[in-house]
């Protein structure tokens, strides 16, 4: 297992949409355990992308089975290829990212999702996933489509904000 180097914006390889995996075999689960070796180092994250630390392929590990006010979750998830079918509701929510450690900022989601996803051997999952959650989810998905939560904030003028101490309230970071 390894802790990767995770990309910080404006890095443009931030920026490019991931491929869907195709294989699922050693190698993948090798990458998997690497990405979620990263996840938790540092201050730790409650997701992460591959394309974070320079891999474009559609994986996502998302966990919200840790935080500090419990909220509704599925626990520790790999996420491949996923795909949200469903979208209800919005809300506002404030996000922070591993590859934008400087800032956090308030993100209009959905707050009501179905998610399809496949699991590291290939076989297809479906979730329903509300609040937390499901931010994190659609946070980590626009990693896999060249987005960042900074092209999402309600207003850059009222909604970005410098992070005084990394992680201090405990907002999505990944
Ligand atoms: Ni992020």
């Amino acid at each position: 297992m390894a802790v990767l180097e995770i990309l910080k914006a404006p890095d443009p390889r931030l920026r490019q949409p991931a491929s869907e995996v195709t294989t699922f075999d050693d190698e993948l689960r090798a990458f998997v355990d690497d990405l979620e070796e990263t996840r938790l180092h540092g201050p730790g994250a409650v997701g992460i992308a591959a394309p974070q630390v320079d891999r474009l392929q559609r994986v996502v590990i998302v966990d919200c089975s840790h935080t500090r006010k419990p909220v509704p979750n599925h626990g520790h998830l790999v996420l491949i290829n996923p795909e949200i079918t469903e979208w209800e509701g919005h809300e506002i929510g404030r996000e922070g990212c591993l590859s934008v450690p400087d800032y956090t900022g308030n993100v209009f989601r959905a707050s009501r999702i179905r998610l399809t996803a496949q699991d590291l051997e290939g076989r297809h999952q479906e979730f329903d996933m509300e609040g937390y959650e499901a931010r994190a989810v659609q946070h980590e998905i626009d990693h896999l489509d060249g987005l960042l939560f900074l092209d999402r904030v309600v207003s850059r003028r009222t909604d970005l904000f410098q992070r005084k101490t990394y992680r201090k309230a405990g907002e999505p970071a990944g």
